[in-house]
């Protein structure tokens, strides 16, 4: 069993309007459909561009935000249906990092306080000391000495104050830690060298990561399954080496184009698809297949009309494109200039309805 199931997850925000905000009049299909499983002590990435839903997906699954149907089954139990004081004890096992490491820290809280606050909550550790003891290791862990106990969060850099959000959840003992852009707001030098402690701390804890970031480079080492979003769904998974070797859904292969080739003779050569222009609304997403208005291959049967599953083309490798196999194979070449295919369609950019 994984530990960790999402079944056909829906997230939708309503949009009020009114005197009151008592009408309804559209929604934010945040989340529209997601089916994924992690793996004990495995890491899955989740990746996709700003906006497409991958913070209301973790939050969800912590129940942090509202679920509209749909299941998210945790070793087995159905997190969604679960009463609300019920679901506050699993959160001891399910923690996440925030994607904001300086607003997820209360600024007048010390380390000390911020990490006794979950063990508090949880019942866990028998004295102040046990529970100052338990800290200490945790802050060992994460690469922060004892002296940090008495500091406060502006006193630290970037990267350190992530290694507090990350001790924070640790200091739980968690089955499973949702990392949401981990390293997203840290200089580059110092990414790897929180991505390298996310990984020692699964090799000497056996921790479950779902990893969120809008850059493949950065979930690419860690990720043993990566899947990739577009507004809401999900348009490809795979292991992490067969995705970069052989990215199927147009979208992907537009993502991983951006990614630059260490070697200068191979990033000449590449073929680049240049994906520029918004995301469109997620009130008020295109028909058929979500990528349509920005997909070089669009062909004119389906792809604005049906929507496509995600179905699996090779074992494990999963694509929601109807036309996957014969793009794989070179049989359909972008029917439209990359020129057009990069341009915004102004309709679809429509944003919130008007009341
Ligand atoms: N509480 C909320 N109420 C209404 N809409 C929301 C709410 N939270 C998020 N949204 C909307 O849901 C969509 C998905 O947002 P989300 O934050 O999950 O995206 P993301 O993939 O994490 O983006 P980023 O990479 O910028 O963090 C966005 O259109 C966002 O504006
Ligand atoms: S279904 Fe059509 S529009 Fe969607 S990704 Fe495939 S070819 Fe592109
Ligand atoms: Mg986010």
């Amino acid at each position: 069993m994984s530990l960790l199931e999402l079944d056909d997850l829906k997230v939708h925000f309503p949009i009020r309007r009114g005197l009151f905000m008592d009408r309804t009049v559209g929604y934010v299909y945040a989340v529209d459909g997601v089916s994924l499983s992690v793996e004990r002590g495995e890491t899955y990435g989740l990746v996709g561009e700003s906006g497409c839903g991958k913070t209301t997906l973790g939050r969800a699954v912590l129940r942090l935000n509202d679920i509209t149907s749909g299941e998210v089954r945790f070793d087995g139990v159905d997190l969604a249906a679960l009463p609300a004081e019920q679901m506050r004890k699993s959160r001891k096992h399910l923690q996440m990092v925030f994607q904001d490491p300086l607003g997820s820290l209360d600024p007048r809280q010390n380390v000390e306080a911020i990490l006794t606050e979950g063990l508090a909550a949880h019942d866990i550790g028998t004295s102040r000391a046990d529970r100052r003891a338990r800290i200490i290791r945790t802050l060992d862990a994460v690469g922060l000495p004892s002296s940090a106990l008495s500091r406060y969060p502006h006193e630290f850099s970037g990267g350190q104050r992530q290694r507090i959000g990350i001790a924070r959840a640790l200091v739980l003992e968690p089955d499973l830690i949702i990392c949401d852009e981990p390293v997203s707001a840290l200089d580059v030098s110092i990414q790897a060298q929180v991505i390298n402690l996310l990984e020692e701390i699964q090799e000497s804890l056996g921790i479950t990561y779902l990893v969120i970031a809008h850059d493949l480079a950065v979930v690419r080492h860690i990720s043993d399954t990566i899947g990739v979003m577009y507004l809401g769904s999900l348009v490809e998974e795979a292991g992490s080496d067969a995705l970069y070797a052989s990215p199927k859904h147009p979208y992907t292969k537009a993502l991983m184009s951006a990614v630059p080739v260490p070697d200068p003779d191979v990033e000449d050569a590449r073929e680049r698809i240049l994906l520029t222009g918004d995301l469109p609304s997620p009130a008020n997403p295109p028909t058929g297949c979500r990528f349509h208005t920005r997909c070089p291959w669009r062909q004119d049967e389906l792809c604005d009309t049906e929507r496509p599953e995600l179905r699996e083309l090779s074992t494990g490798h999963k694509v929601a494109c109807h036309y996957a196999e014969q793009i794989d194979a070179g049989e359909l070449h972008p029917t439209r200039s990359l020129a057009t295919a990069i341009l915004p369609d102004a309709e679809l950019q429509t944003k919130v309805p008007d009341a």
